[in-house]
């Protein structure tokens, strides 16, 4: 596979930081993106091996403004995008007996509006692909299939918001197919792969 250009949401770190860094040794160009790349120390550090490949950018998925801004910025230097990690998103770990109505709107708002608002506005650069994908950062815990009845509690705000994004997925791939844009979802299997503690979900 040749040099791809790859936009990872969400970089600082986590998995968005180890995909960059794994993207990066298989020498791909990174549009690493995150909320305050001052404090993204681990994700800077990367700049260190791959100064040509690297490009650090402030993007915050919840700021429609901050997402308008960046992607009008790619636009008019003509980026491509080949491929959109749409990876940003936080948990909640209350169940439906306890969670707050903030916490729920604030997962829909990382999860789901973020991750439409970052899909929507990198149309023109993923438009530039010649096989432009699209990944959104799901979670097994997002599928209605998985969910057994035998299984209490759970992260209600999260799963909905997960399930919400798989929608997203769905509806943005028959959306964007006359584009020639691949949309899907992914659930990262994290077990194992990444630094202790770094893996939240069971
Ligand atoms: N880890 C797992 O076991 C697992 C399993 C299934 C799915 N997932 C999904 O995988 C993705 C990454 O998870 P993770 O485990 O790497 O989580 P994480 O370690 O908590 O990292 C979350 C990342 O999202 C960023 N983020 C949060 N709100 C943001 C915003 N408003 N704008 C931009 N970036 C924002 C964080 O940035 P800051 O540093 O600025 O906070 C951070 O880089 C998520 O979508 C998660 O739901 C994770």
């Amino acid at each position: 596979m040749g040099m791809k250009t790859i936009l990872v949401t969400g970089a600082s770190r986590g998995i968005g930081l180890e995909w960059t860094r794994q993207c990066l040794e298989r020498g791909h160009r990174l549009l690493a993106t995150c909320r305050n790349p001052d404090n993204a120390e681990a994700l800077s550090k990367l700049r260190e091996s791959h100064a040509d490949l690297l490009n650090i950018l402030t993007l915050d998925v919840e700021d429609e403004g901050s997402v308008t801004r960046l992607f009008l910025e790619l636009d008019k230097k003509s980026e491509p995008i080949d491929l959109l990690f749409n990876n940003a998103g936080v948990i909640d770990w209350e169940d439906m007996l306890n969670v707050s109505a903030e916490a729920v709107e604030k997962t829909y708002k990382v999860n789901v509006v973020g991750a439409l608002l970052v899909l929507r506005a990198a149309i023109p650069c993923l438009r530039r692909s010649a096989n432009p994908i699209v990944a959104n950062v799901s979670s097994r815990l997002g599928s209605i299939e998985l969910r057994g009845n035998t299984q209490l509690g759970g992260a209600i705000g999260y799963q909905c918001s997960k399930a919400a994004l798989n929608m997203l997925t769905k509806q943005a791939s028959i959306d964007l197919a006359p584009f020639g844009i691949t949309v899907l979802s992914q659930s990262p299997a994290t077990a194992g792969r990444l630094p202790a503690g770094d893996c939240c979900e069971p």
